[in-house]
């Protein structure tokens, strides 16, 4: 895995977001694997930036997102379309109709895994981001979750629940399951870019470079993934 310690989030931002222009500019139909929550702000700042300064073209970007709350339809504020329409959609010309983020709605695990087959009928994706929880999960992926999981409904761990709280008004209004793209879905991407800020992600960042791949700390199956770029600030990287 490759290490990037930088001085800012917002730094971590730059550096993200051009590895994802590059491969928007360099790539004729670009499928992009996005995350949310606060990790993947800064990077979304900079390219609506960039974007918007140098008239970059998102029309032919197909995007995938990693998760979504169980019960909260598109037009919900704590929804994660919601979030991505309000972070980034809305302000790039990207064409909404290629946007997918799994449905809130979704009630089976077969339906659930058909997220799975429209990511492959558009070829997979070439670059997937993500954040990290202070459990080690990705996407919602929790400690115990098979290595072989697709995209399934899952259940939040009480430590999630927590962490997640400060998007909502009350701890009891954050929902208890979600819609995740599984392990296997995301290390079925061609090239991984995590992100990591803060001195509470450091023990999932410590436990990402040196512990051999265990189910107890989901982010640990990225050791068995050739193309991973792991951006990190000095706090998360403290205990490297
Ligand atoms: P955060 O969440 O970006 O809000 O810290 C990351 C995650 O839980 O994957």
């Amino acid at each position: 895995m490759n290490k990037i310690i930088v001085k800012s989030e917002e730094e971590g931002g730059i550096v993200a977001g051009d590895i994802l222009l590059d491969l928007i500019k360099s790539t004729s139909k670009p499928v992009l694997g996005l995350a949310t929550g606060s990790t993947p702000i800064s990077t979304y700042k900079y390219l609506i930036k960039k974007s918007n300064d140098e008239s970059i073209d998102w029309s032919n970007v197909t995007t995938f997102n990693l998760d979504e709350y169980i019960g909260l339809g598109p037009e919900h504020k704590k929804s994660y379309r919601y979030f991505m329409n309000e972070e980034l959609f809305n302000h790039i010309n990207i064409n909404k109709d290629n946007t997918f983020v799994p449905d809130g709605h979704t009630k089976t695990n077969e339906e659930a895994s058909k997220y799975d087959d429209l990511i492959s009928s558009k070829g997979g994706i070439d670059l997937q981001v993500l954040g990290i929880g202070t459990n080690g999960h990705i996407g919602f992926n929790e400690p115990g979750t098979s290595f072989d999981s697709v995209t399934s409904i899952v259940d939040l761990t009480s430590e999630t629940i927590e962490a997640n709280a400060r998007f909502f008004d009350n701890k009891n209004d954050v929902p208890k399951k979600a819609i995740s793209m599984g392990l296997k879905s995301i290390m079925n991407a061609r090239k991984i870019v995590l992100l990591a800020f803060g001195k509470q992600k450091a023990e999932a960042i410590k436990n990402l470079f040196n512990l051999k791949p265990s189910l107890d700390w989901p982010c640990t199956i990225l050791n068995n993934h050739n193309d991973v770029t792991v951006i990190v600030d000095e706090d998360a990287a403290s205990l490297l």
